[in-house]
């Protein structure tokens, strides 16, 4: 493992990203005919871009547990394909009708639609297989396993997602804005987290369980108030998505609900609560005062982001 105390975040971070991709390039399947455009489909949803913020909270919270570097591989690909996937099909013209993403042509205007659907829809089971492939416990593979799914399906991210469409061009309140976020971004964050901390040892998992999932929830809703606020205040080039989208199709968001001012004051506050569950951690007295330096980190680079 990359050591938790030579390497400043912005070294640490990169030398994870790019451990990632080492590794996606050899998970993602190849193929010929049809299915090798299927594959082409996939790999090109998940390599060569994304800020990989998933990944970097598994291994973040690996630290906190011990947890040994190949599960915490294993799980990153995992929610990183998750996450890819969810991106395919939010960028569908079904739904938020999106051309650009990480600065390339969405994977259905690459690809076309039906091929897009797919590609999505076969990095789903693809994650799963990669969990059941890892080298942990059989409880500690059902534990992710059923956490994984918990996060992206109708109580996580697709209920969020539902949400967010059946929103469009309504007034919502703030409760169910607050809702929208924690299932459609919120739930897969959390997931991140806890799932890297699963990966470790469950004496210490247990010890920091609940912290760490104040840490989540505080960071999860974070990170879509912070893409709410980019999404007016960035450039297209920076994001690498188009920017102004949201108001262009009407959708509720803290922006449009609170204001920028009261959108960024809310981040703020979750920085501090995030911030304030991993003091917790560490005044547990069998967790190494260093180990939650990461998620500090993250906490801060999430809430502090310009793309
Ligand atoms: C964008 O997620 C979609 C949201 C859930 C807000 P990211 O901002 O993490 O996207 P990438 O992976 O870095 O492209
Ligand atoms: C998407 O939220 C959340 C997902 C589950 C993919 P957005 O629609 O705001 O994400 P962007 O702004 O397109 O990345
Ligand atoms: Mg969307
Ligand atoms: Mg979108
Ligand atoms: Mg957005």
């Amino acid at each position: 493992m990359v050591s938790v105390s030579d390497l400043d975040f912005d070294q640490w971070a990169e030398a994870l990203r790019s451990r990632f991709e080492d590794n996606a390039q050899k998970a993602l399947p190849v193929g010929d005919g049809p299915l090798g455009t299927l594959c082409e489909a996939m790999r090109y949803a998940v390599l060569g871009g994304g800020k990989r913020v998933r990944a970097l909270l598994v291994y973040g919270a690996g630290l906190v547990t011990d947890a040994p570097i190949k599960a915490l591989d294993e799980t990153a690909l995992a929610v990183e394909y998750v996450h890819a996937y969810s991106l395919v099909h939010d960028d569908l013209p079904c739904m938020d009708n999106d051309t650009l993403r990480r600065g390339k042509p969405t994977a259905h205007v690459k690809f076309g639609e039906a091929q897009a659907m797919l590609a999505g829809d076969s990095l789903q089971p693809e994650a799963f297989e990669r969990l059941a492939q890892t080298e942990l416990s059989d409880a500690q593979i059902n534990a992710l396993t059923f956490c994984l799914a918990r996060a992206s399906g109708l109580r996580g991210m697709c209920g969020g997602q539902m949400i967010d469409l059946s929103s469009v061009g309504r007034k919502i309140d703030i409760d169910t804005l607050r809702r929208m976020h924690e299932l459609k971004t919120g739930a897969l964050i959390g997931a991140s987290v806890r799932m890297g901390a699963l990966c470790g040892n469950p004496r210490l998992y247990e010890l920091v369980q609940e912290a760490l999932e104040d840490f989540s929830a505080a960071m999860g809703l974070a990170f879509q108030v912070v893409d709410d606020i980019l999404d007016v205040t960035a450039d297209t080039a920076v994001l690498g998505k188009t920017a102004g989208k949201d108001l262009a199709a009407d959708k509720p968001t803290y922006v449009s609900l609170l204001g920028l001012e009261q959108a960024r004051a809310l981040a703020s506050q979750c920085e501090e609560r995030a911030l304030g569950a991993l003091e917790r951690i560490e005044n547990c007295s069998d967790i190494e005062k260093t180990t939650c330096r990461r998620l500090r980190e993250l906490a801060r680079y999430v809430i502090g982001r310009n793309h």
